[in-house]
């Protein structure tokens, strides 16, 4: 085991090899390890897996494509048609009218071209002071240089040698409107050219949003000439029971960040929907700029037909309905977790995902050992807190089944 080449995604190495567990097959919510075990993957992966694992009609359609024509690049006049089909289904979609669409390889890529955007949109405003990109504390960003310097869980952006990779980045407080208001304030909001947030704190714990705080956000945004950038990573295409948390939330973003549930992980894609505001002036008239942004597989034609099949499967199936319907499944299911003495909270409601926070005094690593010992695949987050956020295809009992199987674990400490 120890001497296998692979070095895994923010992992402590020596730990990982050690524990390794390897995945092989995936069924719908269920999945094989190489051991032999059957686990109920109550994760989606890394919050990915919506339309559950091992669609045929999905591979297929890469099959298909593949076979035709696998890519061509997207950069200057070149283009490919499921690209094309993609971006105008996206503009159609998504929680803002009459937009463009830029594609990526994934969500990191995505927060990293917005990150750049907003401030190209500034310069060309003639604004050149606006360049601080604001985002919430325990927020997840991805990875990227941009998501490290604007990550609000500080272990992520922190080791590299200054304070931040991008020194125009701020934080503010997550929850607390008044006191994230008074922040922008102090700062001053002519050097800020966009707050960028996840409607629910994914990564950071699962936090749904406190009342009054989004709309407080937006609004400021909009009287201050501020961007505001939706990061819908994990709650676009349905987590929340709508298609984009957008819309749950009453929120009107400028740009709108997609990836993992666009493709449901049957191939590495990412989206950036960005609002006439900021895009027009890209498409207008023999001087318009360029926005010098694209990577060899923006727009890539296999991913972008998994993409079409993905969410063809989504609307044939009412997954977006059923995701909808399983939040309060789940919400009743974890409850109850609440009055264990090793929980000490229970997050719930804000869409088909949950987080349970386990004491300090407990290794939540710990106790997703367990789970997984008895069948239930999960992880810990920030916040000694474990992750639940199953595929749309769960079914009612299995999503009882991951709160009893944490139950029963916890009852083992
Ligand atoms: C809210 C959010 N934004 C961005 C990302 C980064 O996406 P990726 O890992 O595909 O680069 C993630 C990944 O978990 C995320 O949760």
């Amino acid at each position: 085991m120890t001497d296998r080449a692979l070095w895994h995604g923010q992992a402590h190495m020596p730990t990982s090899q050690a524990q390794r567990l390897v995945v092989t097959d995936g069924d719908g919510a269920w999945l094989t390890t190489s051991d032999g075990r059957r686990l109920l993957d109550a994760t989606a992966s890394l919050w990915h897996a919506n339309v559950g694992h091992g669609r045929e009609r999905i591979a297929r359609a890469a099959y298909e494509q593949m076979r035709r024509l696998e890519t061509y690049h997207v950069f200057g006049r070149f283009a490919n048609e499921p690209a094309l089909d993609l971006a105008d289904r996206l503009a159609d979609l998504g929680p803002v009218q009459g937009g463009r669409v830029m594609l990526t390889s994934g969500g990191s890529d995505s927060v990293d071209l917005a990150c750049k955007l907003v401030r190209r949109h500034w310069q060309l405003e003639g604004r050149p002071e606006k360049t601080v990109v604001v985002s919430r504390e325990t927020a997840y960003h991805g990875l990227h240089g941009f998501g490290t310097s604007i990550a609000g869980l500080p272990y992520n952006r922190e080791g590299y040698g200054s304070a931040s990779l991008v020194p125009e980045t701020l934080r503010i407080p997550a929850h607390d409107l008044g006191a994230a208001l008074a922040q922008l304030d102090a700062f001053g909001t002519d050097r800020v050219a966009a707050i960028i947030l996840e409607p629910v704190i994914g990564t950071g714990g699962v936090f749904g949003p406190v009342e009054g705080y989004l709309e407080g956000l937006q609004a400021f945004a909009q009287e201050r000439d501020v961007l505001l950038v939706v990061d819908e990573v994990i709650t676009g295409f349905g987590r929340t029971g709508v298609m984009f948390a957008s819309e749950r939330y009453a929120l009107e973003p400028d740009l709108v960040l997609m990836a993992k549930g666009l493709t449901s992980g049957y191939a590495p894609l990412g989206a950036v929907l960005v609002a006439p505001r900021v895009a027009d002036r890209f498409f207008d008239g023999d001087d318009a700029p360029m926005f010098r942004h694209g990577l060899t597989y923006s727009g890539h034609a296999t991913a972008c037909a998994v993409a079409h099949a993905n969410l063809d499967v989504l609307e044939e199936e009412g997954l977006v309905e059923r995701a909808a319907h399983l939040e309060k499944v789940l919400a009743d299911a974890v409850q109850p977790l609440a009055d264990h003495p090793l929980v000490h909270e229970v997050r719930a409601g804000a869409g088909f995902l949950a987080g349970v926070q386990v004491v300090d005094e407990v290794r939540g690593d710990d106790v997703a050992q367990e789970c997984v010992r008895r069948g239930v695949l999960t992880r810990t987050i920030h916040a000694n807190t474990l992750q639940i956020c199953p595929p749309f295809v769960t079914t009612e009992d299995e999503v009882r089944l991951v709160a009893t199987t944490v139950a029963d674990a916890l009852d083992t400490f």
